[in-house]
């Protein structure tokens, strides 16, 4: 397994609401776990002058409201790591002095390598509109050394220069590859970890050791035996405050679809990879992604398309009533879309992805729906299960942590009637353990190198192309229907689901 070793984690962004809510907490909790390298310093920058208690103090402030738990001791521990730096990352002008202020911490911290360097951790938690000019600058300033050196035989002593990028990773294909392209002019794509919080969920890690841990999911893990998959990601809150400042130009499709849904997809359609390592699953998550069906005519798109928005609730506004929401940019709160693979293991299986903000539930699951029996020898005894929901394997990601196997029964007493009955697996009864928010295995795998759980460029890309079609449609916008808040959507949701035989698993 790869080590922790020292490093600077370089925030940019750190006055924003991602490093208080996410980043410091994630940090804070791997501290207590004992889990930091003992030289690991975080230095955030912004452009807010704040000195390192001022700073100390607001991440403290977060941290404390967000834990029920919160250790004052342990954060005094913790916080003798945090430092703040006042600079306009953006500008060029600035890094002399970032780069002064790196030195300092690296020397104090003495996280120094050879070459009197320290291994640095980016992380552009920024607008993303400043990636490209911050990423721009940390080349200019010569900050990243690694894969740029040559003729080095120990490569093990020499420091390390890694970066997060948050989502959003583009808005279309266009904008990610230009962002994939300014990444690649300055950090190896070893050296680039595009973030996705789906990624360090458990139950969404657990897809892949359901699969490949146990012998008797994988032999009917294809066509013969699936008819379809369904991936939901519900949520109940509205868009709230984010709807000017983000959404309204964003959308579920590009902020729920192209990102973590396309993800965990590809994690239950892939081929399994050699070993549990990095390159291994990503070379199959991009061969996977790069084998949909992207649909191409405006009639291929409206049979595999649905957009809502949600309309006025009893005690909550309509989505165009939202701060900032221009109604005529029709940005849809609801996408669902279906998604076919050419290849072997899942020619003519549909895969349906579905998300939506003030829907009936908090919900995020996977649900492989196999087929029905080929000859039901029941029917004379009354009404056989619905062929559409026996056999069903429900991965439930959020907000409840398990795995549920639907299997038909005998109903007991006389006669011979069935029902459906299910084999639960519910995570935290059976392990005991509370997970962790996901984004401390993540920041700890970066500070690893280890990569398993984050994003190649490619899968990016392909990610885009498949969405892409549905982003652009006028048609598809212009059909957008207007949903009641509580519900599961839209009834066009539904169509595209009836078409293939199917319908939406909604608890
Ligand atoms: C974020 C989206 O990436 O994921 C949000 O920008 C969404 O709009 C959130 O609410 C959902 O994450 P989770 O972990 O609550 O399912």
């Amino acid at each position: 397994m790869p080590k922790t070793e020292p490093c600077l984690v370089v925030i940019f962004g750190a006055s924003g609401d991602l490093t208080s809510r996410k980043l410091i907490p994630a940090l804070f909790e791997l501290d207590r776990l004992g889990q930091l390298p003992e030289g690991l310093a975080v230095m955030g920058v912004s452009r807010t002058p704040l000195s390192d208690d001022e700073f100390r103090t607001r991440m403290r402030n977060a941290a404390r409201d967000q834990s029920d738990t919160f250790d004052e001791a342990a954060f005094d521990t913790f916080a003798r790591r945090l430092h703040y730096h006042a600079a306009d990352a953006t500008s060029p002008e600035a890094f002399p002095s970032i780069q002064g202020a790196i030195k300092e911490l690296a020397h104090d911290h003495n996280i120094l390598r050879q070459g009197g360097s320290p291994n640095i951790l980016f992380y552009l938690s920024v607008s993303p509109n400043l990636y490209e000019p911050i990423i721009d600058n940390i080349g200019a300033a010569g900050l990243v050394s690694e894969g740029k050196r040559w003729c080095a035989l120990d490569t093990t002593a020499m420091p390390w220069q890694r970066i997060i990028v948050e989502k959003p990773f583009g808005t279309d294909l266009r904008t990610a590859q230009s962002l994939n392209m300014a990444l690649g002019r300055v950090f190896e794509e070893e050296a680039t970890f595009r973030i996705d919080h789906y990624l360090g969920k458990e139950l969404v890690q657990n897809i892949l050791a359901l699969r490949l841990a146990n012998t008797i999911f994988e032999p009917l893990w294809n066509r013969t035996h699936v008819h379809h998959v369904q991936v939901t990601a519900a949520e109940t809150l509205g868009v709230g405050s984010r709807a000017g400042s983000f959404y309204d130009a964003a959308g579920a499709i590009r902020d729920m679809i192209q990102s973590h849904l396309l993800q965990v997809l590809a994690l239950v359609a892939m081929e399994p990879p050699s070993r549990y390592e990095g390159n291994a699953i990503a070379r199959e998550k991009i061969k996977i992604l790069s084998s949909a069906q992207i649909a191409a005519t405006e009639d291929e798109i409206r049979q595999r398309g649905a957009l809502g928005r949600y309309a006025k609730g009893a005690d909550s506004p309509a989505y165009t009533e939202e701060n900032g929401v221009d109604p005529d940019r029709r940005t849809e709160t609801f996408a669902a879309i279906r998604v076919g693979f050419d290849n072997w293991r899942w020619a003519g299986v549909p895969f349906f992805l579905r998300s939506g903000k003030r829907m009936a539930r908090k919900l995020t699951e996977v649900v492989i729906q196999f087929r029905s029996p080929p000859l039901d020898i029941f029917e004379q005894f009354g009404a056989p299960p619905p062929a559409t929901t026996a056999n069903r394997l429900i991965i439930s990601i959020a907000p409840t942590e398990g795995v549920t196997l639907q299997v038909a029964g005998k109903v007991p007493g006389s006669g011979f009637n069935l029902d459906t009955a299910e084999l639960n697996f519910d995570y935290a009864q059976q392990f005991g353990s509370e997970s962790i928010d996901a984004y401390a295995p993540l920041i700890l795998d970066a500070i690893k190198g280890d990569q398993t759980l984050f994003k190649h460029r490619d899968e990016v890309e392909s990610g885009w192309r498949i969405v892409q079609p549905f982003l652009d449609s006028p048609r598809l916008r212009e059909s957008i229907e207007q949903y009641q808040p509580n519900t599961w959507g839209p009834p066009r949701a539904d169509e595209i689901m009836a078409a293939e035989g199917a319908q939406w698993h909604n608890p």
